[in-house]
């Protein structure tokens, strides 16, 4: 059976969310969350303060220097695992040479590979960490994951995870499934599928078809349909397919949850309902159309509150 990793969305995969999804739906093997990031020249607090310890944390880097300081901020908090971003293709990351702005430069690349030498061996006294990498074919030229293979196979790496894109067509456009199985045979590390998995029979084909593959990271798809990894393991009964009154009770309890904290953690009608709407943009497919467009237009909570108890 395939391990189930629970992608990281900025933004959606909140702390609060990553914590609700595994109280009220589960089969996820594990959470990452979204990159942690230098921000006015020292780790961002806010990314910080959202982890907690039944989750992997993420970090993103320009290079060593970044890499060190970030990588630090978490093992000081205790964390031994870490993910490292290669593969995020928003501008404002590319351009900074982060994510996977980063696949083209070798020579850094191999840099922060060294440095995760020394992490994941138990020096200086202190615990091993391991470290995994979440990358992209490349930004222009899935030769780019290929130039990097020999390096990332020399390094000390629990896992990597590739998503078959370039990061110029963001997430859109046509995975490259040649390029993939070229990286799924040359990778000595074992490897986890990240793109476009929606359904459970996706799950099983990949298994069928990529017998040596460790998982698959699933993003979109469990925000949709957050039953998908019980209902591959098993866990979830058939009635709780989506759009069934199981898996929209289970969606409201997951809600409730996420609300509570929302109204606890931010003042004020609009505060509470942007955090709180986001929570139902991926969901549209599968719960009624009317209601989802009441719950989109609420500006008062009173509103908002009238469209979920549509929902009841
Ligand atoms: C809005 C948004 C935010 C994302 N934030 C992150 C992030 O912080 N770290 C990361 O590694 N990937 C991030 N991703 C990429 C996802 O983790 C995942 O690789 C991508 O959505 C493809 O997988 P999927 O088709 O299963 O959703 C983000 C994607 C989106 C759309």
């Amino acid at each position: 059976m395939l391990k189930i990793l629970f992608a990281p969305l900025q933004g959606y995969t909140t702390g609060i969310y990553r914590k609700a999804h595994a109280e009220i739906f589960g089969g996820v093997d594990a959470y990452y969350a979204p990159f942690l990031r230098i921000e006015n020249g020292k780790p961002r607090e806010k990314d910080l303060r959202d982890l907690d310890a039944s989750t992997i944390p993420q970090i993103i880097a320009n290079g060593v220097d970044e890499f060190k300081s970030l990588a630090n901020a978490l093992i000081t908090k205790g964390y031994t695992e870490i993910d490292f971003n290669m593969g995020c293709p928003f501008p404002m990351q590319v351009n900074r040479h982060r994510g996977a702005g980063l696949l083209s430069d070798k020579q850094a690349v191999q840099v922060i590979m060294d440095e995760i030498k020394k992490l994941s061996s138990a020096a200086n006294g202190t615990a091993p960490v391991k470290f995994s990498v979440k990358m992209r074919l490349g930004q222009n030229s899935p030769d780019e994951a290929f130039a990097l293979l020999p390096i990332l196979n020399e390094t000390p790496l629990a896992h990597i995870t590739i998503h078959p894109r370039l990061g110029k067509q963001q997430y859109k456009g046509a995975i490259d499934f040649n390029a993939f199985e070229r990286f799924y045979n040359e990778c000595t590390h074992p490897l986890v599928y990240n793109g476009d998995i929606t359904s459970v029979s996706q799950i099983c084909e990949m298994e069928r078809r990529y017998p040596k593959l460790t998982g698959v990271m699933i993003g979109r798809g469990l925000l949709a349909q957050p039953s998908l990894a019980a209902e591959y393991k098993g866990l979830c009964d058939t009635n709780c397919a989506a759009s069934s009154q199981c898996f929209l009770g289970k969606i409201l309890q997951m809600h409730d949850i996420i609300f509570d904290y929302a109204c606890k953690t931010y003042q004020g009608d609009s505060q509470i309902l942007s955090h709180i709407q986001i929570f139902w943009e991926y969901l549209e497919p599968n719960i009624p159309k009317k209601i989802f467009k009441r719950i989109k237009k609420a500006g008062k909570l009173n509103e908002y509150n009238e469209a979920i108890a549509q929902l009841k």
